[in-house]
């Protein structure tokens, strides 16, 4: 018996891993990772981890002690360069086959790259891994002029961080707000304010022609309006890209993400995708895509999964159903979002200042909630999207509306 190889220790992959052994696989179960140490945390890198709150042990997901007490074999520092399907075995980078009678990919996704000019020059960063994490830690305390590009997750987490430490920082977005991937205009106009409150200067609408340096380390960026930008440090954060590479090679089916069916198999019934890099049919998807797929790049999203096929591997399909979910901290507010926003969604608006949810809706159907500072409704909000609890846009703009009692109603 070969048992199930996990290609890729992130969060999804580990948790397939530990939700195996749970389920009662008895089997063998080994976790491939490209990184040298074991499966940790990302969340808190652009958050905690990057202002000194807290250190690399403090990341760790799981104790040393728990992959040899429940029989996983972890494989550090070892990368997967192909896959046989014909031979079921996947080949590492040094050429050894592990073989496998179940393949799991959850590859995740990396950062999309900036090839401008100068994208080489020292002292222009992303973040992803611990490695980033920790030499942009090392490159802020030697920094004065910070430039962010892309006011996304990352790129406004960290901002928040280097604005708190003094620095003087910019934000370059494409976009005419930020976050416009995940949130409603009306958050995004919240944390513009907040942002700009803390020192932190926007640049909407604004590209980078190119990077500018001294001495091999950057000192400006060129914008695409022929303006210059100065600044010692630069942290890109513009998207990822999933991981789909290997998959594709080996002839299964992709287009952004690998394509994996409502139970999480490709189309080679010994192999299944999680994660960050999968696309799969979801039922909160209606109106976001023309086939009803999705990829989501989020924890909830790589532990549901990691759950729902350890139950189908352990003979208990079913279709993954859960319902995203996400947050984000930036400075002293705190974003999080229930369901799955999209760009015409009609917002309406519950609190004021800086306590507040903006509900979503899609052609009258309440999709997504974003609850800043109101943790409560985004409780509730989990439970009324998830249960598919009729809510009206007037209802919801009823101020009041008892929420709560909605979600306990019997129906
Ligand atoms: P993102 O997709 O959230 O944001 C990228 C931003 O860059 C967008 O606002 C986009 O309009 C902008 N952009 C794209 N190309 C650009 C260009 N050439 N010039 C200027 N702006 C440009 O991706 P981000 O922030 O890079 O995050 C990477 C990954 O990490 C995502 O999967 C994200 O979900 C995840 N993440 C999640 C966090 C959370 O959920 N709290 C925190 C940090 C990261």
């Amino acid at each position: 018996m070969s048992g199930i190889v996990i290609a890729g220790a992130g969060q999804a992959g580990c948790h397939a891993a530990a939700s195996l052994r749970e389920a009662g696989y008895a089997g063998p179960v080994t976790l491939v990772g490209e990184e040298p140490y074991g499966p940790y945390q990302r969340p808190p890198l652009s958050k905690a981890y990057l202002a000194g709150k807290t250190d690399a042990a403090g990341l760790a997901l799981r104790a040393d002690a728990f992959f040899s007490e429940h029989a996983i074999a972890l494989r550090l520092g070892t990368r997967v360069s192909a896959i046989d399907r014909a031979g079921r075995a996947v080949v590492l980078g040094d050429g050894e086959r592990l073989p496998y009678d179940h393949l799991v990919l959850a590859l995740g996704a990396r950062n999309r790259p900036l090839p401008v000019p100068g994208a080489e020059l020292a002292g222009i960063r992303q973040l992803r891994g611990l490695a980033d994490a920790d030499a942009l830690k090392e490159a802020l305390s030697g920094a004065a002029r910070v430039a962010v590009v892309g006011a996304g997750f990352i790129g406004l987490e960290f901002a928040a961080v280097a604005a708190a430490r003094g620095l003087d920082v910019a934000v370059v977005e494409a976009a005419s707000r930020p976050m416009a991937r995940a949130v409603s205009a009306e958050t995004g106009e919240f944390f513009r304010a907040a942002h700009e409150s803390a020192g932190i200067r926007f640049l909407f609408g604004a590209g980078v022609a190119a990077f500018e340096g001294r001495d091999g380390r950057v000192s400006a960026l060129r914008l695409a309006d022929g303006s210059a930008l100065p600044a010692d440090l630069v942290v890109v954060g513009i998207g990822v890209l999933p991981n789909a590479e290997l998959a594709a090679e080996a002839g299964l089916a992709v287009g952004d993400g690998i394509r994996v069916d409502a139970m999480l198999a490709t189309d080679d019934p010994a192999v299944s995708a999680i994660g960050d890099g999968a696309r799969f049919p979801s039922p909160f998807a209606a109106g976001l895509s023309a086939d009803g797929t999705v990829r989501i790049e989020s924890v909830q999203n790589a532990i549901d999964q990691g759950r729902c096929l350890a139950a189908r591997l352990t003979g208990r399909p079913a279709a993954y159903t859960a319902l995203p979910w996400f947050w984000s901290d930036q400075g002293r507010h705190k974003l999080q979002i229930a369901g799955l926003g999209g760009p015409n969604d009609a917002s309406v608006i519950r609190g004021s200042g800086e306590a507040f949810s903006v509900f979503r809706f899609r052609e009258g159907v309440l999709r997504a909630v974003e609850s800043v500072n109101q943790a409560g409704d985004h409780m509730i909000a989990r439970r009324l999207i998830a249960a598919g609890t009729p809510l009206s846009p007037e209802q919801a703009a009823d101020p009041s509306l008892d929420l709560k009692a909605l979600v306990l109603r019997p129906r």
